[in-house]
C-alpha cells in the first residue's frame, strides 16, 4: 500500500518503551517486506507474537496440473465450481504458474475455528457475490459486490460472510501486488491521470483487539502446503500500528474508465501490477467517438502473455455466449479477437455495461484438473463461421 496509515494506539517514537496502564510492556513487531527495504508496518501487541505452542498437521494443497503446456483457448464456467462450507476447502486453483495461482471459490460459511495466513503470496480477492467482513490482525474491511480486497502476504485473517451464496475470484501472487507505477509520482501519490485515487482505496478503520491466552489455530500456507500451527495468544491482539503494509479494499465500481476517439488498449484498464502479471478492470463506459470508430477490440496476439478474463456482469460486446462467472483463457502465441459478428454489431454503439476483471500473466498458465471439470472444450473453435 503506497501511503501511510495509522490505527489504534502507538507510542510517539518507534522502538521505545510502550507500556500498558498496568505497567506491563506492549510488544512491538516490525512487519516488513523485501527484507527491510520494502513497505513495512510497526504493530504493538498485547502478547509476544512468537508464542508457537504446537505444530500439527502439514499437507499439500498444490494444484493438480492437467495441461502443463497449453495452446488452447478455453472458456470455463466459473459458477459451476461447487459450493463448500469451508473457505480454504472452497478455493479451487484453476490456472497456475510459478508466479501466481488463479482461484475460484464459493464458500458458504465464515472461517470460525481457525485463522489463515499466506506467507508467500499476496492475495487479491475479488467479490463477485456476497457481503461480509474481512477480519485481520491489522484491522477489518467490510466488503460487498465489486470489491477487490488486497491482502499482503503475512496478514493473519478470517473472512466472515453475511451471505451463503458467495463467489470469489482470487489472484494469489508470489510477486507483490502494487498500484501501477505510471499512475504514481516519485512520492508515491496517485497522479491526476490515474483512474482512481487515494480516496477510493479503503483502509482498515476498525481494529479488533483480544488479550486472550489459549489455543489459537493458524493455518499457514507456505510453498503449496498448509502448516497448522497452534499459538498461545490470540492473533488479533494488536492495540495499534502505523506504516505502509496493511490490507485495503478498492471497489471496481470506483474505477473511472479512460476512453478515446478510437479503441483504447487494455493498459488503460490497468488497476494493479506486479513484475509478473497485471490486473485490469473493464467497467461500464462510453465507446470510442471517432465517426468511423470500431468499438469492438481488434484481433490481437498476446505474443508473450496469457490473457484471463473473468466476466462479472453486463453484456460482453466482443464475445458470443459469455455469461457472468465465465472465464476465458487466451494463451500467448496465437491471436484472438471478437467472435463472428461482434465487430459488426459494435459499430454505432455508444456505450457498454460490461464489467470484467482481466489478469494477464507474462509466463504461460498451466490448466489444472479443477479447470477441466468446468471447461468448454470446444470454445477454441468458436471463431469459425
Ligand atoms: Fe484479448
Amino acid at each position: 500500500m503506497p501511503f501511510y496509515h495509522k490505527l489504534g494506539k502507538i507510542p510517539p517514537k518507534r522502538h521505545t518503551q510502550f507500556k500498558k496502564p498496568n505497567g506491563d510492556f506492549y510488544y512491538e513487531q516490525l512487519f516488513g517486506t523485501i527484507g527491510f527495504d520494502g513497505m513495512s508496518t510497526n504493530s504493538y501487541h498485547e502478547q509476544r507474537p512468537t508464542q508457537v505452542k504446537e505444530i500439527k498437521a502439514q499437507y499439500s494443497i498444490a494444484p493438480k496440473v492437467a495441461k502443463a503446456n497449453n495452446m488452447q483457448s478455453y472458456r470455463f464456467h466459473g459458477f459451476k465450481v461447487n459450493q463448500e462450507d469451508d473457505y480454504l476447502d472452497s478455493r479451487k486453483i484453476v490456472l497456475t504458474n510459478s508466479d501466481c495461482n488463479i482461484i475460484l471459490a464459493a464458500p458458504r460459511k465464515s472461517t470460525e475455528d481457525y485463522f489463515y495466513k499466506n506467507t508467500d503470496a499476496d492475495e487479491l480477492i475479488f467479490i463477485h457475490r456476497g457481503t461480509g467482513k474481512l477480519r485481520t490482525h491489522l484491522g477489518n474491511l467490510d466488503f460487498k459486490y465489486g470489491d477487490y480486497l488486497l491482502v499482503p502476504r503475512g496478514i493473519i485473517y478470517k473472512i466472515d460472510f453475511d451471505t451463503v451464496d458467495n463467489r470469489l475470484f482470487i489472484v494469489e501472487s508470489y510477486r507483490p501486488i502494487y498500484t501501477p507505477k505510471r499512475y504514481r509520482n516519485w512520492f508515491g501519490q496517485l497522479l491526476e491521470h490515474s483512474p482512481f485515487c487515494e480516496r477510493d482505496l479503503r483502509q482498515p478503520q476498525e481494529l479488533e483487539t483480544y488479550n486472550e491466552s489459549g489455543d489459537f489455530l493458524i493455518k499457514i500456507k507456505k510453498q503449496d502446503e498448509i502448516i497448522e500451527m497452534v499459538y498461545a495468544s490470540h492473533p488479533f491482539d494488536v492495540v495499534g500500528y502505523d506504516g505502509y503494509n496493511y490490507p485495503y479494499a478498492f471497489s471496481i465500481h470506483d474505477f473511472e474508465p479512460i476512453t478515446g476517439r478510437v479503441h483504447q488498449p487494455p493498459p488503460v484498464h490497468q488497476t494493479f501490477e506486479t513484475d509478473a502479471l497485471v490486473v485490469c478492470s473493464f467497467v461500464p463506459r462510453l465507446y470510442d467517438y471517432h465517426p468511423l470508430a470500431v468499438p469492438a477490440p481488434y484481433n490481437h496476439s498476446n505474443i508473450d502473455s496469457d490473457e484471463v478474463l473473468y466476466y462479472v456482469d453486463g453484456d460482453f460486446m466482443s464475445r458470443n455466449d459469455i455469461d457472468a462467472g465465465h472465464i476465458s483463457l487466451h494463451p500467448a502465441g496465437i491471436p484472438h479477437g471478437p467472435h463472428p459478428g461482434a465487430m459488426e454489431r459494435s459499430i454505432g454503439k455508444v456505450k457498454t455495461d460490461e464489467l470484467a476483471v482481466m489478469v494477464d500473466t507474462f509466463k504461460p498458465l498451466k490448466v489444472t484438473e479443477e479447470a477441466l471439470k468446468i471447461a468448454d472444450n470446444d470454445y477454441y473453435k468458436s471463431w469459425l463461421e
